[in-house]
């Protein structure tokens, strides 16, 4: 079965097809066209000038991806929320029109679930075996969950404020770093000495498997004022942020293993690129619970695309989960579970 994807619910316009047989899914193309550019003058996304942009963006992308009316494809998958509603209404629009155009079903997909999918856009194949503990790490997310299977979730826990990457976004601007703060971030922290500063890990001893950011990040500001803002210390201050951070991640992710003992760990989502996150999490699974299979997304596959869309439409397809097209609405808040 070939699913079309269409993704535009931030700075990414992404169209993507890929080919479902079974459990596995292969990509047959994928594009992504990121506005990060067109917002970096802003240091954040400007929902509207994002929507301008997607509808610039959709139609030669459109031409170049598929086939004329749609040959080949089966159905075409969209998401429909969490996002901005300004941009996710663009990519909305244009799944409706192409599945009445083109006569095929259409599946409304959730950007997160979309996000877990991205474990499925490998080159090689390997069946996936749950029940799988799913950490959730994006710009406007953090959330761990247990996949029971497919389209079974259990929300376990989640960030009671700001979000992981919200954090990175915001510390890089602290440092005066460029957006998005995530890569600028880890990349200086790679040169720095992650315990030049004692910075708090929020929750890290909570009983729940809740997050909270917001407090690590006011401790970056006040901690870097008083070293003076000093420019010889910025990759210590980037090193400490991202170990406390990551620590805090880490920490929850062992406590929620050892609680619901899944056969799987993934991560997902734009900090799934964060190499220190990959490698303290993967170390700490090895150790602590050698049986568990650590699963990664490919790099490319992290952050917003239209294959993880597809990917995730393909599953819900299999079910025949489809909506009518002139029913389908953007969904801002939309929640995984
Ligand atoms: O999933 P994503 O592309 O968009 C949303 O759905 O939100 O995530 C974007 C977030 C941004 O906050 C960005 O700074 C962060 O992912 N990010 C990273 C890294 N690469 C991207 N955070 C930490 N380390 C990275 N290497
Ligand atoms: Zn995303």
């Amino acid at each position: 079965m070939r699913i079309f994807g269409i993704e535009t619910s931030c700075d990414e316009t992404a169209m993507a097809i890929v080919e479902g047989k079974g459990d596995r899914v292969k990509v047959k193309a994928n594009i992504v066209a990121s506005q990060m550019k067109l917002h970096e003058k802003y240091g954040g996304v400007v929902p509207e000038v994002a929507a301008r942009q997607h509808v610039e963006t959709i139609i030669p992308m459109l031409s170049e991806i598929v086939p004329p009316n749609g040959k080949g494809i089966d159905a075409i998958a969209v998401t429909y929320g969490p996002g901005l509603v300004p941009a996710l209404r663009v990519g909305v629009e244009l799944g409706r029109t192409l599945s009445l155009l083109w006569q095929k079903p259409l599946i409304g997909v959730n950007h997160l679930e979309g996000h877990i999918y991205s474990n499925w856009l490998k080159p090689r194949y390997k069946p996936m075996v749950f029940p799988a503990l799913v950490l959730i790490v994006s710009g406007k997310h953090t959330e761990i969950v247990l996949m029971k299977g497919y389209g079974k979730y259990q929300l376990l826990g989640e960030t009671r404020d700001d979000a992981a990457g919200e954090a990175f976004d915001k510390v890089a601007r602290i440092l005066g770093l460029p957006y998005p703060g995530g890569p600028a971030v880890s990349r200086l922290a790679k040169e720095g000495n992650g315990s030049r500063f004692d910075l708090p890990r929020p929750m890290i001893d909570s009983k729940d498997f809740d997050f909270s950011f917001s407090g690590l990040k006011t401790a970056v500001l006040y901690t870097w004022r008083e070293a003076g803002e000093k420019k010889a210390l910025k990759a210590d201050m980037a090193a400490s942020f991202q170990e406390a951070a990551v620590g805090v991640l880490v920490g929850k992710m062992t406590k929620a293993i050892a609680l619901t003992k899944p056969k799987t760990v993934m991560i997902a989502g734009g900090v799934a690129a964060n190499e220190h996150l990959r490698s303290r999490l993967g170390k700490a699974i090895k150790k602590q619970f050698p049986k568990v299979k650590f699963i990664v997304p490919e790099m490319k596959y992290t952050g917003d695309n239209a294959a993880m869309i597809a990917a995730a439409g393909y599953f819900r397809a299999l079910k025949k989960d489809f909506v009518d097209p002139r029913d389908l609405e953007a969904n801002p808040n939309l929640g995984l579970v």
